[in-house]
């Protein structure tokens, strides 16, 4: 068994003796108290009570029994670029599909079989070297495949779930099924897969030639490096754009562009994102939104709503 304590273990160790039979013989991993800003792309997030990087499928699922039997929350992180952790943690189990068994591609001819802690930025340069394109519009979006499914991420027009054939998924019992594409809700920056564990996907590319495929890479590379803050700590796109228009132009129009709380501080690059220019907190970027949310409203009528997610 691999418990890794780290610095703010010293008493977590104890409490783990009646629960230890659940999870003997682990060959992942079990931290105790990891901070999640090392997990996520806003470099924010207080503990994980729990930290578990399973080994396999089995694992996953003793992890989740492990979960359920101590009645405390269980959550599946991916690359964390899309998250805010409150700065007191998650008192509960955190879960990361990060070792080998989650990362697997396969190819079938077009469609490529992924696991879901694949990153998106390897599944793309895998994707190029056998000339397989489709997936170029999720160039520079730093999450997993898993995230990207329950996010159903994208650009405006784009997104994942167009290239989708099934996915399949596991329950919170430990069920583990294929779910159709049509079987699946889709919507903007969402999708029914929230209320599961994504575990793999079937996704259909079409074959074109690999200077092209790179040459669509690069276009959409130059384009997001003009637009985005790509220097500093975020989690991309704040707020999800509005009926009335982008959200980055709403907040931008505000005058916001810059606004700081503690060292939380709306782009100046990109009104949408802020950034985390220190050791900012969670707080702060709860206040920093609050305060947009309520200037746009005032100047707009509109509430904007969050994009990321949000764990408290
Ligand atoms: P996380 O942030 O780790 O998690 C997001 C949600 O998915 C959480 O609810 C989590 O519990 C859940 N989840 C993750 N994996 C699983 C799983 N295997 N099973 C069940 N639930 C799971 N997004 C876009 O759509 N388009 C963009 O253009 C874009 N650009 C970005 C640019 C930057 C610089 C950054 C920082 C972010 C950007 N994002 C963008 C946001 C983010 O990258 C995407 O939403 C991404 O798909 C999230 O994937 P992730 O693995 O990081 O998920
Ligand atoms: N704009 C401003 N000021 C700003 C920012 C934007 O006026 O500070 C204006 C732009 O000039 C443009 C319009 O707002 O006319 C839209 O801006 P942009 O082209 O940057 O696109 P966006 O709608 O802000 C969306 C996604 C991004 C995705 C890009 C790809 C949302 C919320 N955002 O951004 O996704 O990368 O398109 O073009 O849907 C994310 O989801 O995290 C994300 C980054």
């Amino acid at each position: 068994m691999v418990w890794q304590k780290n610095s703010h273990c010293v008493k977590s160790m104890g409490d783990l003796s009646a629960q230890e039979n659940k999870l003997s013989g682990f060959k992942g991993k079990i931290i105790l108290n990891e901070p999640l800003r090392k997990h996520t792309t806003f470099k924010i997030g207080g503990p994980a009570k729990y930290f578990i990087v399973p080994f396999d499928l089995p694992e996953l699922i003793c992890a989740l029994d492990f979960a359920s039997l101590n009645k405390i929350p269980f959550l599946v992180i991916g690359a964390g670029s899309n998250l805010l952790v409150s700065d007191k943690g998650i008192d509960g189990v955190v879960v990361k599909l990060s070792s080998d068994s989650f990362k697997k591609i396969l190819f079938k001819d077009t469609v490529l079989e992924v696991g879901s802690g694949c990153l998106l930025s390897t599944l793309i340069n895998e994707a190029v070297q056998n000339g397989l394109s489709f997936l170029e519009f999720l160039t520079g979006i730093p999450g997993t495949v898993g995230g990207a499914l329950v996010m159903n991420a994208g650009i405006p027009g784009k997104s994942i779930s167009d290239l989708i054939e099934d996915v399949t998924v596991m329950d919170y019992n430990g069920k583990v099924k294929v779910l159709r594409r049509a079987d699946i809700e889709f919507g903007y920056r969402q999708s029914s897969l929230s209320d599961c564990i994504v575990l793999s996907a079937n996704l259909k590319c079409v074959r074109r030639d690999a200077i092209e495929i790179k040459s669509r890479i690069k276009a959409y590379l130059d384009a997001r490096k003009n637009s985005q803050e790509l220097n500093l700590p975020s989690a991309g796109c704040v707020f999800k754009n509005s009926s009335i228009g982008p959200a980055g132009r709403l907040i931008d129009s505000c005058g916001l562009k810059g606004k700081m709380i503690g060292s939380a501080r709306v782009s100046e690059k990109h009104a949408n994102f802020i950034v985390n220019t220190g050791y900012a907190k969670a707080e702060d970027v709860f206040t920093l939104m609050k305060l947009i949310i309520k200037d746009v409203e005032n100047k707009f009528n509109v509430t904007l709503e969050p994009e990321i997610k949000i764990w408290e």
